[in-house]
């Protein structure tokens, strides 16, 4: 199946056969394929399956913050082991944030390769982790460091949810700053930057009915520093749609993957009502 520019207009095939199906630019049905997304959406799907569709070499910036596994570290906790409080399990509804460590990082690690390999070798990967602590250990994310780190951001939440008393109180988290390969120097106009130091002062967002929203002023630095209008930015883990609303703001476009329908059905909902004030003035 073609159109007049003789591109492939397969979509959403099966490879069979153990072939892969849109692979380097070229379909096996022969044509050189096309990117099978829409701008300005966000697909209720996996987000693997979202970035399958995008070409290489097309996103000019990820903003993303993933499910950090907290209901498998809440589960496995030995409360006799001299804690006052139990680690917070976060309830996104739909799938309950509890993979065995070893599945949780191959997952992760799939997830960055797939959007470094969607990214402009100009663009940049803004991903947001924390440390988990754990019965008198912590766990980093050490995954992160297989990939070409430009910059450690901290963001310092200033307060925190886990008050447990056997730590100093965690108020950070990082925001690690990937770049496509070892050699790429990602666009960057530190003169758009409304905090234009490697440690970010930002309360967590509390007016919104996602369990773990970023506050939107995270994606508007990672925004107007790495990117110029009209570009395209995405989010693998949209949740309540925060990296929408700010590329929307800041006159960019975006693309967003969410696996829970009633966060994107919210996010519509909000972003037809600001629609709508705008038109009555
Ligand atoms: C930490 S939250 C992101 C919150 C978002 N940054 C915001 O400001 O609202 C992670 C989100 O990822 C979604 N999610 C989990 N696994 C996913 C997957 N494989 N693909 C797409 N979304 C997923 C969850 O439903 C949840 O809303």
């Amino acid at each position: 199946m073609s159109n007049k520019d003789n591109l492939c207009l397969c979509t959403s095939p099966q490879p069979q056969n153990g072939e892969t199906w849109c692979n380097d630019n070229m379909c096996i049905c022969g044509l050189p394929t096309k990117n099978d997304f829409e701008l300005n959406k966000i697909y209720n799907e996996n987000c693997l399956d979202t970035m399958k569709r995008i070409k290489d070499n097309t996103i000019d910036l990820v903003v993303t913050s993933p499910p950090y596994n907290k209901g498998f570290w809440s589960k496995n906790r030995n409360l006799n082991n001299g804690f006052k409080t139990k680690s917070r399990r976060i309830d996104y509804g739909v799938f309950d944030d509890n993979l065995k460590p070893e599945v949780y990082e191959e997952q992760q690690k799939k997830v960055i390769k797939e959007c470094l390999r969607i990214l402009k070798p100009s663009g940049s990967l803004f991903y947001n982790h924390i440390d988990i602590l754990h019965e008198h250990n912590t766990i980093h994310p050490k995954y992160v460091y297989d990939f070409p780190i430009k910059q450690i951001i901290i963001w310092n939440r200033k307060n925190t949810p886990k008050l447990d008393i056997s730590y100093f109180y965690p108020i950070h988290e990082y925001i690690f700053w990937i770049k496509k390969t070892k050699d790429a120097k990602p666009f960057y106009n530190r003169k758009n930057s409304p905090i234009n130091k490697s440690i970010w002062n930002i309360n967590p967002e509390t007016n919104n009915t996602h369990p773990a929203p970023f506050p939107i002023e995270i994606v508007k630095n990672c925004i107007l520093t790495t990117t110029k209008e009209n570009d395209i930015v995405y989010d693998s883990y949209m949740g309540s749609g925060t990296t929408a609303k700010a590329a929307t703001e800041l006159n960019r476009n975006y693309i967003g993957s969410e696996i829970n329908k009633d966060y994107i059905d919210k996010h519509i909902k909000e972003e037809n009502n600001i629609k709508k004030q705008k038109r009555l003035f």
